[in-house]
């Protein structure tokens, strides 16, 4: 399967004749692979008579390789799986041995994880899916505005891409204007007190152009028309993450705060923070030294944190 995507991936039309050849099978079983591809993988594959096949648009393959080489930490590359950070979390229960850091990455999540218990669309081939696994050494401190952290990285590797409107809104979302184009999901193993290490889950929205989802997103294939290389978005952030996380470990996420505002979408606008049934409303001046959301109510600054929390615009911001 995976030689036959490759043929396929750059969206033009290959004759079953020309793909059997270089495939080194027949022109049937050449048929059954590409039915493969649709009904397992979920690919739009497109025949025209006289012309062949084709995948209904171009695809940009992970290459294990290429990454191998440029991640700086071992990698583990998947086809497909139920969640990369569930697959970081059950390494680590399974091989507590395991050699850290590592990245693992797939091309696919049969049940991608969000914030606050919602799924994160996950179709094969299209964005960047991947978990960074760390050990974490000096106890809960530490994590202090880590997910922060992890979002100036992710917000400096997407600059490059140069998107009117791209920045991040607290606590971690990546947006263009109001659309959701990258989410952060740390999950913790281990004891605090004790061994632990935290899976670092990021989504990136890379080359999706149709989907449903509750929320209004974008991709950098939507904004910028082109389709992305996605082994170089995550060398891109892998570059990203490696230098902010040596200023996080070295002088933890308060180095990194004023970056972090820079780029914050809502600083100074009013916004209704939620969680559960609770709500408070007041306007946004940023972020403290550990992360925790300034909100103004009142002549009064209220610091609010907690993995529960989200924020909105309020109606007359
Ligand atoms: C959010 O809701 O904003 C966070 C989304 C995080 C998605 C990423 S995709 C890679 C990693 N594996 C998961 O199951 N979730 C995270």
């Amino acid at each position: 399967m995976k030689a036959l995507l490759n043929l396929l991936s750059d969206g033009a039309f290959h004759s079953g004749e020309e793909l059997g050849e270089l495939l080194g099978v027949s022109r049937s079983a050449v048929w059954k692979r590409l039915k493969r591809l649709a009904d397992e993988l979920g690919l739009e594959v497109q025949a025209v008579r006289g012309r062949g096949y084709r995948l209904a648009s171009a695809i940009s393959l992970l290459d294990e390789r290429r990454l191998g080489s440029a991640l700086g930490w071992p990698l583990r590359l998947l086809s497909q799986v139920d969640s990369t950070n569930l697959e970081a979390l059950r390494q680590l229960s399974a091989a507590p041995s395991t050699s850290l850091p590592l990245w693992v990455t797939a091309e696919q999540q049969t049940a991608g994880r969000g914030r606050r218990g919602r799924a994160w669309l996950s179709p094969f081939a299209q964005n960047l899916y991947v978990s960074l696994v760390l050990p974490v050494d000096g106890g809960a401190r530490r994590l202090d505005g880590l997910s922060l952290t992890v979002g100036v990285a992710v917000h400096r590797a997407l600059s490059h891409y140069r998107l009117p409107g791209l920045g991040l809104k607290w606590p971690n979302d990546v947006l263009v204007g109001n659309r959701k184009l990258a989410g952060i999901l740390l999950e913790l193993h281990g004891d605090l007190a004790d061994k632990c290490a935290v899976v670092i889950g990021i989504g990136i929205n890379a080359n999706m152009l149709a989907a449903e989802l509750d929320q209004p997103w974008t991709s950098l294939r939507q904004e910028t028309g082109q389709l992305i290389d996605r082994n170089e978005l995550l060398i891109r952030l892998a570059e990203a993450l490696r230098s902010c996380l040596e200023t996080h470990w070295r002088s933890g996420f308060e180095a990194l705060r004023d970056e972090w505002q820079a780029a914050h979408l809502w600083q100074g606008r009013q916004a209704v923070l939620s969680s559960g049934e609770r709500r408070c409303e007041g306007r946004v001046l940023g972020v403290d030294a550990g992360g925790a959301l300034l909100l103004e109510r009142e002549g009064a600054v209220e610091v609010h944190s907690g993995g529960e929390l989200s924020l909105r615009l309020a109606d007359d911001s």
